[in-house]
């Protein structure tokens, strides 16, 4: 059974080249799976002022572009939203935790909400838009999922926000995540980055996926560890964190948002 336990740091590219040397083969077709927030990107106060350093944007297009690569891109973003953030054409991306997938040939794979569920999402919609959307908060309404955003409020009335927020979430069955200065509604159904991600593979490289490619995932966030869990064994994941005492599904930990960018170096390395 897979575990969470406290792993191997990995804090620079030469740590890549002596703990993981001889993993990867530049002739074995390597999945690249990759959140977005706080992975390849900083995290900005505001979600619309992320940004991708121009040499991560290099890599992440070179990377791309190789004939032994196949990338996908797994967030918590709205599918569009994920999409305009990285530009990359051709790769796959899952929007909303996995419930919308776009394949890189324009193919959809939509979790549909049962009706009681979509029903029940449209009422939360509507309840948190006329009772809280205002003095700053904000609903973005991403079809089946939704971020209430509490940043803008002042200080003082943060607290309240968040709490009437989650009460009318959870009040209609739905799960209240915390996230950065926001709360995201998420239905009760048992999909999550972690099935998205096995969803790809198996679409991509058929059931047998895990026999014939590396796989990499690279994560910061409680909703990465789905991921993480169902890969452990057949893929190496990285989990984001500056705590050295975190526990994790994942194999390694990257010490800072920033060695993300190694790791990208390090797969450029080994398949130039
Ligand atoms: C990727 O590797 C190639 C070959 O070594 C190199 O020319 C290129 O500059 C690398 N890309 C980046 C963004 O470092
Ligand atoms: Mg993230």
């Amino acid at each position: 059974m897979p575990e969470k336990r406290v792993v191997p740091v990995i804090a620079s590219l030469a740590d890549f080249e002596s703990k993981l040397s001889g993993y990867l083969d530049p002739n074995t077709p390597l999945a690249l799976l990759l959140d977005y927030d706080g992975t390849l990107s900083g995290i900005a106060d505001n979600p619309s002022s992320t940004f991708l350093t121009a040499n991560m944007k290099k890599l992440l297009h070179e990377l791309a572009a190789h004939p032994q690569i196949f990338m996908a891109i797994i967030s918590g973003r709205g599918l569009r939203d994920v999409q305009s953030c990285l530009g990359i054409k051709g790769i796959t991306y899952a929007g909303n935790h996995g419930l919308e997938i776009e394949i890189g040939d324009g193919t959809r794979h939509d979790y549909a909400l049962p009706a009681e569920l979509q029903r029940l999402y449209t009422t939360i919609v509507n309840e948190l838009t006329e009772k809280l959307e205002n003095n700053g908060a904000w609903v973005e309404d991403k079809k089946v999922s939704l971020t209430f955003h509490y940043r803008d409020v002042a200080d003082d009335a943060a607290e309240q926000y968040k709490q009437a927020a989650k009460a009318i979430i959870e009040s209609h069955g739905f799960r209240a995540n915390q996230a950065h200065m926001a709360i995201e509604a998420k239905p009760p159904v048992n999909w999550n980055k972690g099935e998205a991600a096995l969803l790809i593979l198996k679409n991509q490289f058929g059931e047998d996926w895990a026999k014939k490619i590396k796989v990499i995932f690279a994560g910061d966030d409680t909703t990465d560890e789905d991921a993480m869990r169902l890969l452990q064994g057949t893929g190496i994941s990285f989990r984001v964190s500056t705590d050295p005492n975190i526990e994790t599904y994942a194999d390694f930990r990257l010490a800072r948002q920033p060695v993300v960018e190694d790791l990208m170096a390090w797969i450029n390395n080994t398949h130039n």
